[in-house]
């Protein structure tokens, strides 16, 4: 009957009639293939749902952050060489993005801005998925992406990295964790990070600097030998302050003319000690008391807080009255509340310097504060002969060079005594000498002949009237 042809009327009855209708062919197969489409998103939805919960159930997750000091190691760790796993794992665990971190550092051991620069690029696993192969049958899903949140301070979007393992394969983070944990250690070997504030965050100031050894720094008799001292002793007696309820900190400020070594000492005494150096310039504009307190409510572990030109502080309480608001900067109690407010960390090493004593309130020499206060002065006799074996120890075995450089000093009245009526007493500067030794390398007679030349300059203005000009006294 289904291939006779259908009379007018018995379609119309079809219609109304629901039997009719399935014994229709064309209808029922067409319903029999919703219910196949029906069954299917079912199916699907179940499968997805149920996958979601076995994903819940079987997968661990670990999400890094940016902002947490493992980030690096982890993105190191994950673009480190791995063996070669065989064919298929070898495609499963292709990193195909990459992104690219590239630090500059300066060539010039002055640090300089303009002079030469050494890059070093570091390829790292770039936004998106990708898998790593632990070892046999044992992989982790790495994914790392940028999240719409972004860093209200810096307007940088935030980051994380999500590591995601079998849930039998848990402990296999501890792992990573202690991996990338000692990779950082071991390209930190030998380094001192020195951090420096943005914004709101501390963050390496280029690479890694390599260890500058302390015995190159050089402090007149016994000064460096004193204040390294105070701060293993300090070092050692953290249960003695927490015994005794007294916050565990201790502060430094080394103050004197520029270049006789202060910035260089903090630095070599960090690297004895295994310390970073988190460093804030108070004379920068853009630090605010806000920052500053929560900066230092924030510092990296195991480093030395270091605060340049705490004289500023006080600098600009009175510039901003004389010429007005040029900006925000640190003031004198924002200083004061950072380094022991409600908020100031429980543990800390500071040291502050200032090439202007005189400008310092006295209420900054307070214990916890700032314990021990220190002058690092102009280059002594003892310092220039140091400097001279340091440099031409080895070509000047019978030390009759370093005499005559020591008189020659002394002749030109550079130990802070007078000779004679034309030859004023003055000083030199450690940095002058070293100057003057970087460019004689191997060259005594040079360093000899040129030591005219840390006779300090002074730069007076052009006269207003050349001709009887008016010396005011000094
Ligand atoms: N006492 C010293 N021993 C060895 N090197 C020194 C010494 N003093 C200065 N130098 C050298 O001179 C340069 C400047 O020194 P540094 O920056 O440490 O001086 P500073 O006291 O911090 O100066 P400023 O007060 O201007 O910040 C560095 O390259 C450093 O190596
Ligand atoms: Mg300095």
């Amino acid at each position: 009957m289904a291939d006779s042809p259908i009379p007018p009327s018995a379609s119309l009855s079809a219609i109304l009639n629901p039997n009719a209708l399935f014994d229709n062919p064309l209808f029922a197969g067409g319903i029999g293939l919703a219910g196949l489409g029906a069954a299917a998103a079912f199916a699907r939805r179940a499968v997805l749902s149920g996958g979601a919960m076995l994903r819940r159930r079987m997968l661990v997750n670990v999400e890094i952050s940016r902002r947490d000091p493992s980030y690096p190691w982890i993105l190191a760790w994950l673009s480190q060489p791995r063996e070669n796993p065989g064919f298929v794992a070898s495609r499963l665990t292709r990193i195909h993005n990459l992104s690219v971190a590239t630090s500059t550092r300066s060539l010039d051991p002055a640090g300089s801005h303009t002079g030469p620069v050494q890059a070093s690029f570091f390829l790292q696993p770039g936004y998106g998925r990708h898998i790593i192969r632990m070892r046999d049958g044992v992989y982790i899903a790495v994914n790392r992406e940028k999240t719409s949140t972004a860093n209200m301070s810096t307007g940088e979007p935030h980051e994380t990295v999500t590591l995601t393992a079998l849930w039998p394969h848990r402990h296999i983070f501890e792992e990573v964790f202690t991996q990338a944990h000692a990779l950082s250690a071991r390209a930190h070997e030998g380094k001192t990070v020195v951090y420096a504030a943005r914004k709101l965050e501390w963050a390496p100031l280029g690479e890694p600097r390599k260890k500058r050894p302390l015995g190159s720094v050089i402090l007149d008799e016994g000064v460096k030998e004193g204040i390294v001292a105070d701060v293993q002793d300090f070092l050692s007696r953290q249960k003695w302050y927490v015994d005794r309820g007294i916050p565990y900190r201790r502060g430094y400020l080394l103050y004197g003319p520029p270049g006789s070594g202060k910035s260089s000492f903090i630095q070599a005494l960090a690297g004895e000690l295994d310390y970073s150096v988190a460093m804030i310039n108070l004379s920068e504009v853009g630090v605010t008391d806000d920052h500053l307190s929560y900066l230092l409510t924030k510092l990296p572990k195991r480093s030395i807080l270091l605060l340049e030109d705490a004289d500023a502080a006080f600098q600009n309480r009175k510039q901003r009255e004389a010429d007005g608001y040029s900006g925000p900067t640190v003031t004198f109690s924002g200083l004061l509340n950072a380094l022991d407010g409600l908020a100031a960390g429980e543990e800390r090493i500071a040291f502050l310097t200032t090439n202007h004593i005189d400008r310092l309130d006295p209420a900054l020499i307070r214990p916890g504060r700032v314990d021990m206060m220190v002058r690092i002065g102009e280059a002594t006799r003892y310092q220039a002969g140091q400097m001279w074996d340091r440099f031409y120890g080895d070509i000047d075995a019978d030390g009759s060079g370093r005499e005559r450089f020591l008189r020659r000093l002394d002749q030109l009245g550079l130990f802070g005594e007078a000779r004679g009526s034309d030859v004023p007493a003055r000083h030199t500067s450690t940095a002058a000498i070293q100057g003057l030794f970087l460019f004689n390398k191997n060259d005594m007679e040079g360093a000899i002949n040129m030591a005219e030349g840390l006779i300090p300059r002074t730069f007076e203005p052009e006269p207003q009237n050349p001709a009887g000009a008016i010396k005011s006294p000094a």
